[in-house]
């Protein structure tokens, strides 16, 4: 963990740990450096996201369609679409101490060896920046020369650049209409950090919309709308976003304009989205490379035009890691500390939880019928471990939003207990209604 975390951000790391959220990669290796793996509730939860997105993007639209390009691609597309030249970080090493840090971020890192210390405070001999390309290569085939070299995508976005007249013919659709992709992107950070919210291996959900060049400002207004409503949608506290918009020297060589979605997290303010106006660059530099002709034909007007492109980007795994942030709670009841993760229903990995009160009386018997029937329809989590009491404390820890006790009661009356994790309220209700109650109160 960077040094910047507070004590919150600490348990909430070790949480995510302990409860199978999420785990540093190779561990029992002793880990690879800002690599982490999902266990089965982080698998989960990042499910529930990504077709939170898709669904907004995607099934509830229909002006955009998806699309599943390869990671790898001709090496030609990251010379056209800048990245060889352009995507780098300017670097900094000290000759000292041989550590190495980002120019834009010299006054606010360490000196390893004098940890109170900047770099430029320490005394280390620093040599002038450099440009380092953050892009991952490898080898296409047997022959690792410099005519096999490809990249590992740094961006999913231009999977859609040089597919975009694939989707638009089979799929009819018209200027403006858009793509949507959920895939891998990997970039070989130099400052990774802060738990899984700068990887070198992540997922990006990237929307590429394609807009007749003029009405690309009103689009991206609409764009910028559409993305704030979304995060609020999922439940992210919205007094913890605000909007950055990108100054001369931050914008990316692609973008006109540009307007961060950031989140305060533990560590600051920081980017959780990017929204981003990329004119006709990608598709103008796309043709010109490869002699395609990239534009549409409008027939209405009979002109013929390449379309500028209003991007939405955002990182997956950030957006699980803003939730977590946002969702984790601690509070006093009756003299002890209750931890809950306040998800968004939706989100949550298991939606309820079944329980017999005791493991006799033919109340598991019941307890596994009512869970098999409610599996049908929800994620469910059947545990008849222990206290009922330290039951609840563990599904509040996971953040399910409702639990069901079968009780001696359940046997004369087919009642149930359903116990509501945020207020912890119990209501009796009769297990034939359960599934009714909980659509209600889960609303998905
Ligand atoms: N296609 C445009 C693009 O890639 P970006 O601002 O470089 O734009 C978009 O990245 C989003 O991808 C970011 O807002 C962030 O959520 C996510 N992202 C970028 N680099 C990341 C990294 N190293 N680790 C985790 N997420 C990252």
């Amino acid at each position: 963990m960077g040094k910047t975390t507070d004590t919150k951000m600490d348990r909430m790391v070790s949480l995510c740990k302990r409860r199978g959220f999420v785990f540093p990669s190779s561990e029992i290796y002793g880990g690879l450096g800002s690599t982490w793996d999902y266990g089965p509730l982080g698998a989960e939860l990042k499910r529930n996201i990504k077709d939170a997105w898709w669904g907004a993007m995607v099934h509830q639209r229909d002006d955009i369609e998806g699309l599943d390009a390869a990671i790898l691609m001709h090496p030609r597309v990251w010379e056209t679409s800048g990245h060889v030249a352009n995507f780098t970080d300017p670097l900094i090493d000290c000759k000292t101490c041989k550590a190495r840090f980002r120019e834009d971020e010299l006054d606010s890192s360490r000196c390893p060896m004098k940890p109170s210390k900047t770099p430029r405070e320490c005394g280390g001999e620093l040599t002038d920046p450099r440009q380092f390309n953050l892009m991952f290569k490898t080898f296409m085939g047997p022959v690792e020369d410099a005519s096999a070299v490809v990249y590992l995508r740094p961006e999913t976005a231009q999977g859609i650049y040089v597919n975009f007249l694939n989707v638009m013919g089979p799929s009819r659709q018209k200027i403006p209409f858009g793509i949507a992709q959920i895939g891998k992107a990997f970039r070989n950070e130099i400052t990774p950090g802060n738990f899984i919210f700068r990887t070198r291996e992540f997922e990006q959900m990237e929307m590429q919309y394609f807009v007749k060049p003029g009405e690309d400002e009103r689009w991206f207004e609409y764009w910028r709308e559409q993305r704030w409503a979304w995060y609020r949608g999922i439940g992210i506290t919205e007094s913890k976003l605000r909007w950055h918009q990108h100054g001369p020297d931050e914008l990316a060589h692609y973008a006109r304009a540009a307007y961060d979605i950031q989140y305060e997290f533990p560590f600051g303010w920081k980017e959780l989205e990017g929204v981003h106006n990329r004119t006709d660059f990608d598709l103008s530099r796309h043709a010109e490379a490869t002699g395609k002709d990239l534009r549409v034909f409008e027939e209405e007007t009979k002109e013929k035009y390449i379309p500028f492109i209003i991007e939405t980007s955002a990182g997956c795994d950030r957006t699980l890691l803003t939730v977590l942030v946002d969702a984790y709670d601690e509070e006093e009841v009756r003299g002890e500390t209750r931890v809950v993760l306040r998800f968004h229903p939706r989100l949550a990995p298991f939606k309820v939880a079944v329980f017999p009160l005791v493991n006799r009386d033919g109340m598991p018997e019941l307890a596994h019928k009512i869970a098999t029937d409610l599996r049908t329809e929800f994620k469910v989590f059947y545990d008849d471990k222990g206290a009922v009491g330290r039951r609840y404390r563990r599904q509040d820890e996971i953040g399910t939003p409702f639990a069901i006790t079968i009780d001696s009661d359940t046997l004369a009356d087919q009642s149930v207990t359903l116990r509501d994790r945020d207020s912890m309220e119990q209501t009796r209700l009769p297990a034939s209604g359960l599934k009714r109650a909980l659509h209600d109160r889960l609303k998905i």
